[in-house]
């Protein structure tokens, strides 16, 4: 009778490695996340009971209205805020316990942002603001410049090196953005409504070269965005309202790294994967 706790054990083991070949594990993995702001005698739920996993190399958005909880969520996948109760991991790390120095040295090595407004230092040329991100990694002035400009040229700005943010277009401004996002090689982007401040024509030439980026570049992207025409260019939607997940769907042409079926398999723990 002793001998069947044992046996148990193995065969819960066994069972385990063999889950663990079939299914990759997640880069970002989130459980029962939840966001609750105090405002006087009032309780905001910004998010109420968040569980969902994001793999290497998909493109996801989170879509929602305002105010449904899109950049809580994002500012705390991004460790830019702690969250009141929940489980956040990347790449196997559970950010929602390290401490705020921790967080500062997890974000400069891990994560790379896309913002609205660009946020480009209005006091340095293209070159000089994508190349900055590498200042706090030691990296020499020459290294840094050459990077900065292999980023320029692969999102098509390098003609703009030398110009001052005044002096460009907000499509061209975000393609910088974009570039300055890449260049410490983070795990993971995001991005809070990155065409929010473009016109249609150039938010679908900003869209495509973020799909591109994903696709040849193995990269994974978080965008937020309110509008479902600019979510359709992600492989997976997670779809938010009043801080909980109320559907997520992975596009049919979605050509992650390791395919489509586990994605699908795996997007949203025990529920629904269809709008
Ligand atoms: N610092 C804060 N203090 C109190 N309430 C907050 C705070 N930040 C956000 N909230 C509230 O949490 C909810 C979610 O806000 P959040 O900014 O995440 O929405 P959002 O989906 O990003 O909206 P938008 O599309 O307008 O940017 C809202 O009700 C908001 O008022
Ligand atoms: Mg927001």
């Amino acid at each position: 009778m002793k001998a069947q706790p044992t046996l148990l054990r193995i065969y819960f083991k066994m069972q385990s490695i063999t889950y663990g070949k079939k299914h990759r594990k997640p880069i970002i993995s989130v459980r029962d996340l939840y966001k609750i702001y105090k405002v006087g005698d009032n309780r905001v739920h910004a998010l109420d009971g968040v569980s969902f996993d994001i793999f290497r190399g998909e493109f996801v958005a989170i879509v929602g209205a305002s105010g449904s909880g899109k950049s809580t969520l994002l500012n705390m996948l991004a460790g830019l805020e702690p969250p009141t109760k929940g489980e956040i991991s990347i790449a196997g790390k559970r950010i929602d316990r390290l401490s705020e120095s921790e967080l500062v040295a997890f974000r400069r090595s891990n994560v790379g942002f896309i913002f609205q407004s660009y946020n480009l230092l209005n006091t340095m040329d293209a070159e000089g603001n994508v190349a900055m991100p590498l200042m706090f990694r030691g990296v020499s002035r020459a290294e840094r410049i050459r990077k900065a400009r292999k980023l320029l040229e692969l999102v098509g700005v390098l003609d703009q090196a030398k110009h001052m943010p005044n002096q460009m277009s907000g499509g061209q401004q975000q393609r910088v953005g974009i570039a300055r996002a890449l260049v410490a090689d983070p795990k993971i982007i995001f991005a809070d409504e990155p065409t929010g401040n473009l016109d249609s024509k150039t938010s679908m030439e900003v869209l495509r070269l973020l799909q591109r980026l994903v696709r040849e570049e193995k990269q994974t992207l978080v965008m937020v965005t309110h509008d479902n025409s600019i979510a359709d260019y992600a492989d997976k939607r997670i779809r938010i309202s009043d801080g909980k997940i109320i559907s997520m769907d992975v596009s049919d042409s979605t050509s992650t790294m390791e395919g489509t079926e586990e994605n699908k398999d795996a997007g949203l723990p025990g529920g629904d994967k269809d709008v």
